[in-house]
């Protein structure tokens, strides 16, 4: 009988199939076994009759424990009620393992212990939904990109010097030599740009978060384009375009799971360009207007993107932040040198920064002032100063973590759930 995925059997209805996977739930009565199996592609309700097994296999639909692995053969029945519309009538069962008292069961339990087990976690429906989409967001962002002639170059992991400022380094010995893992691929997507125009990296990056919040891991996702001759405005336009169609993909592809998932479609049916573009400045007084004290010239944390994304039914972009409270390599606005010529898109719903970036300062001597303001040290930029001296031209790009995207795709309240082993300050494993 040939080997069958679960998210296949509607083709095969009528005929015979084998299906390999575990025990997720039982119910019994008396002459007749009702086996939920899993295969990862799917659950099916597999039912046992007395009369059409070995009394063994009979015998064995009745202490099978949750999870065991099975391989399970029987004929394909359509049926309305069942939840895929379809059954199986078993002729045969096979056991590989019986599973030992499984730790996760159907009752409630505490995120401290599901994360303990995450290894077994990701096994549950809700896990399996979020990983899924997960996985479409990635592909969807992928194919955006490749489909656009971006050259995909992937930044390294071993970093001689800190991209995103000092405080939430990594170091780790690199053969007698200190090393960080990188926070951002950025300065390395910007030598690839003038190499190859348009160009984007997308890998793991690290950062030492030491405060737990809902939106910080320390090991999290990057995907960051990085374009020659690309301005903020265009920056802006590429952002808006790009997150517009992951968003309308992945909605398309994955509605199963964000149903199963009890997400609201219709705040996901709403992204749609074009996106409101608000200065920092104006959204100073957004803040004051709702009566919240904001001063010009901090960052914004957690509190006030909440209030202005909740002004908003879609993504919202703030540019021209100060230039203070950004990076050494944004371009201060030659309108007005007091704020710099990037952008941080938020997400609705008070999901928070998913996306940031903007145009990268071109001139050499500004550079080379800025990496001593931020003291930061000169020799580890030099390779970086290149850029600058040979063939320097306007660029730009962003970077968008694909945990936020989920988390906010997926409407889940915490970032820890988007990864498959997520990091964080007090969480190192599994
Ligand atoms: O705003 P950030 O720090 O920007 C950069 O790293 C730029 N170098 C990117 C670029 O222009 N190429 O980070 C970009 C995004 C954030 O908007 C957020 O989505 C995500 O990365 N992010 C985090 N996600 C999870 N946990 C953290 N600790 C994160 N820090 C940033
Ligand atoms: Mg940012």
């Amino acid at each position: 009988m040939p080997w069958t995925y679960i998210e296949d059997i509607g083709r095969h209805e009528g005929q015979e199939v084998t299906l390999k996977g575990w025990l997720y739930n039982k119910r019994s009565s008396g002459k007749l076994h009702f086996l939920q199996v899993r295969d990862g592609t799917g659950v099916v309700q597999c039912v046992v009759l007395k009369n059409d097994v070995s009394p063994e296999q009979f015998a064995l639909a009745d202490h099978v424990t949750q999870e065991s692995s099975l391989i399970v053969s029987g004929k394909v029945r359509a049926d309305s009620r069942a939840p895929g519309g379809f059954e199986l009538n078993v002729s045969a069962l096979q056991l590989l393992q019986l599973a030992q008292d499984y730790p996760i069961t159907p009752k409630e339990h505490g995120v401290a212990f599901l994360l303990d087990h995450r290894h077994l976690w990701l096994r549950s429906s809700r896990q399996h939904a979020i990983l899924r989409v997960r996985s479409a967001i990635i592909r969807a962002c992928r194919d955006y990109f490749d489909g656009r002639g971006f050259t995909l170059i992937d930044a390294p992991i071993f970093t001689p010097a800190a991209c995103e400022g000092t405080t939430t380094l990594f170091a780790t010995d690199y053969f007698g030599e200190q090393a960080y893992l990188t926070q951002s691929g950025q300065l390395y997507g910007e030598a690839a740009a003038l190499a190859f125009g348009k160009v984007y990296c997308f890998g793991p990056t690290f950062r030492a978060e030491k405060s737990k919040t809902r939106r910080h891991l320390t090991e999290f996702w990057m995907i960051e384009p990085e374009v020659a001759f690309l301005d903020l405005a265009g920056d802006m336009d590429l952002a808006e375009d790009f997150v517009e169609e992951v968003v309308q993909r992945t909605l398309r592809e994955r509605r199963m799971e964000l149903e199963a998932l009890e997400r609201d479609l219709s705040a996901l049916d709403r992204v749609r360009k074009p996106f409101p573009r608000i200065t920092y400045t104006e959204a100073i007084e957004l803040l004051r207007g709702r009566n919240f004290p904001a001063e010009w010239g901090a960052d914004f944390g957690g509190d006030e993107e909440t209030i202005i994304s909740n002004a908003f039914d879609r993504p919202v972009m703030i540019h021209r932040y100060p230039l203070e409270c950004k990076a050494f390599y944004m371009k201060a606005d030659p309108e007005d040198a007091r704020v710099a010529l990037c952008v941080d898109m938020l997400a609705p719903e008070g999901y928070g920064e998913i996306i940031g970036g903007g145009q990268r300062e071109d001139d050499l001597s500004v550079l080379e002032h800025k990496i001593e303001v931020h003291q930061l040290p000169a020799e580890a930029f030099s390779w970086y100063l290149d850029l600058r001296r040979y063939g320097s031209v306007p660029h730009a790009g962003f970077g968008m973590g694909i945990e936020r995207m989920v988390a906010w795709v997926c409407g889940l309240h915490h970032v820890r759930e988007t990864i498959p082993f997520p990091r964080m300050l007090e969480r190192l494993r599994p």
